[in-house]
């Protein structure tokens, strides 16, 4: 595996700086990191292992003699940069959705989809948070008994929406008596016509709403449309409800799965998901215990609990499926897709 010199894009946003630990925790083979932002932040010192390293504002020259550049500073600073960072030569593994349905960009987690690493066209994009958590645990249950239909609720954590929203769901918690007349400018999204308050209230709309008058919002439409990419399964029907809950980190999920396989039980996916990479089963109401997303936050895996059979549709399971967002759903995705990169060369 040779040195690589590395870029952050959106280096001090709530997913590059957990791109940067990971890149460190993991000895990820950089000789170089470079640390990008906007021209607010040019200057900033961030001290990260035994280094200080400071920002600087993101141009097309940036890129110049980068290897592999981690754009996690939104859909439209990734659509104006990545282009200039290939045409220098970098890879670009892309956190935003700017180009995940694109039909030439593998779309991947590394535990379901590696192959698609083998062609790309200078960019890779890292899935949906909520997507790859949910794929990543349900993989190895589609690989051994097939799954025709999922239907998933999720329970998401503000920090998948930047740094501004944690501040945001800080503010208004401290404000108990006033909490519906609590200052909201963040969510449901920034550019969101109207806002809501996050603490004590769960939010229905995560990103804008799709203007055909669907009515699904774009997350929900996100999961829908990278879960079949990332599975090669078109036919594969999915559906998904995406809240926003007052929660800091770690994203939760209620999935529903129907099975193409008659017979199966509890104990069946208990045994599948004991041996999948990165997944933790946490099952047992006995003990209360199930997953939480206090209790992922600053973990690296999938944590899977509350697996019941459905009691009218025999090849129906329900599961609740935790992680961290910021990891797994992001940051250590991306740094995992880059070692697979550089496995390959
Ligand atoms: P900055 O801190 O300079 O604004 P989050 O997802 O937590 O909101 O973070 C967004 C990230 O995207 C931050 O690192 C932010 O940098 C970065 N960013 C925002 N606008 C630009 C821009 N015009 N060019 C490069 N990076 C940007």
């Amino acid at each position: 595996m040779k040195n690589v010199n590395v870029a952050i894009v959106g280096a001090t946003g709530a997913v590059g700086t957990k791109i940067l630990e990971k890149l460190l925790e993991r000895n990820f083979p950089a000789q170089s990191i470079k640390l990008l932002a906007s021209k607010r932040s040019a200057g900033l010192e961030i001290k990260a292992g035994n280094q200080t390293y400071t920002v600087e504002e993101t141009t097309p020259e940036s890129f110049e003699g980068v290897d592999i550049a981690f754009f996690s500073a939104g859909g439209s600073i990734s659509e104006k940069f990545a282009p200039e960072a290939v045409q220098r030569g970098a890879v670009v593994i892309d956190n935003t959705s700017a180009f995940r349905m694109n039909e030439d960009i593998p779309l991947v987690v590394p535990e379901v989809n590696p192959s698609a690493l083998q062609n790309h066209p200078g960019i890779i994009a890292n899935p949906n948070c909520s997507t790859i958590q949910m794929v990543a645990a349900l993989q190895p249950i589609k690989e051994k008994y097939g799954i025709n239909r999922i239907i998933v609720s999720t329970y998401q954590a503000v920090s998948g929406a930047g740094s501004e929203a944690i501040d945001e769901l800080e503010a208004q918690s401290g404000h108990f008596e006033q909490r519906a007349e609590n200052v909201a400018e963040i969510l449901p999204s920034a550019s969101a016509e109207r806002h809501y308050p996050i603490a004590f209230n769960a939010i229905p709309q995560i990103d804008a709403f799709h203007p055909s008058g669907s009515g699904y919002t774009l997350e929900e439409l996100k999961m829908m449309n990278e879960t079949k990419k990332i599975f090669g399964d078109q036919n594969l029907s999915v559906t998904a409800t995406c809240v926003r809950l007052p929660v800091v980190t770690g994203h939760s999920e209620s999935v529903y799965i129907q099975l193409n396989a008659d017979n199966v039980t509890v104990e069946d996916l208990k045994e599948v998901l004991k041996n999948a990479p990165g997944v933790v089963l946490q099952d047992d109401p006995s003990t209360q215990t199930y997953p939480m997303p206090l209790f992922a936050e600053g973990k690296d895996e999938i944590f899977v609990g509350r697996i019941r059979k459905d009691r009218e549709e025999a090849t129906g399971f329900h599961l609740w499926i935790v992680s961290d967002n910021l990891l797994k759903g992001a940051a250590l995705n991306s740094v995992q897709i880059g070692e697979k990169l550089l496995e390959e060369q």
